[in-house]
């Protein structure tokens, strides 16, 4: 059924990875690629009430709760969106996926890590494992130094961005350990480079599917 490529975005806030997809999307385009860009949570009519749940700061849900929204906004966007334009022969580039859930949930809320868990995250991506997974790497730190610059710009931080530096940390080394854990599928970018450099390394990665 899969014809097109499937390549998630991976990285914490403020490691640029929004502007990175962006410029990838244009590059792919002026290659005559056809392209689809998505993000989680939020990219279906269903998916947009799941992220306002659970982004707006408005409820606190308890991690478990937490878990099963950001799950049921997944299923959702990979039956209505993901695997559509992948039959279509598109490609599929998704800012955040899986790993985010297993970085911020599991890693950052302490979720114990079970086998039930893990079953629970791959049922909810209905089959579907990205082809490539881009990790924009920036410590936490540096992380903070330009979330801190955004603020006084007037960019406002949603309930996750807001939480304390050792849950950031925590979501940081998990990134880290779900790269050994997948050398062949997710690439570690190193995000303090400037933005051409970091750009041309996504290329590079990219040109090799
Ligand atoms: P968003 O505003 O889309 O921006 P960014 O990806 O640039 O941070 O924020 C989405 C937030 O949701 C982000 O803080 C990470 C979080 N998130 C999870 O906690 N678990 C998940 O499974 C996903 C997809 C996102």
């Amino acid at each position: 059924m899969k014809k097109g490529k499937f390549i998630t975005f991976e990285g914490g806030d403020g490691s640029g990875k929004t502007t990175q997809l962006q410029r990838i999307v244009a590059w792919l385009k002026e290659q005559d690629i056809d392209v689809l860009q998505t993000f989680e949570p939020g990219d279906t009519p269903l998916g947009k009430e799941i992220r306002r749940l659970l982004l707006s700061g408005e409820h606190t849900p308890v991690p478990a709760a937490e878990l099963l929204l950001f799950l049921a906004d997944r299923a959702q966007h990979v039956e209505e969106v993901i695997k559509p334009a992948l039959a279509a022969g598109k490609w599929v580039i998704c800012d955040r996926y899986t790993d985010s859930t297993l970085a911020y949930q599991l890693a950052g809320r302490q979720l114990k890590d079970t086998k039930t868990l893990r079953d629970m995250l791959v049922w909810a991506e209905q089959g579907l494992t990205p082809d490539k997974t881009i990790w924009l790497d920036l410590s936490v730190e540096d992380a903070a130094k330009r979330m801190a610059s955004r603020e006084a710009e007037g960019e406002a931080a949603n309930r996750l961005d807001n939480e304390k530096i050792v849950f950031h940390k925590a979501v940081h080394q998990a990134f880290f350990e779900i790269q050994q854990s997948a050398l062949q599928r997710v690439e570690r970018i190193d995000a303090r480079q400037n933005i051409a450099q970091v750009q041309a390394d996504i290329q590079a990665v990219l040109k090799r599917l």
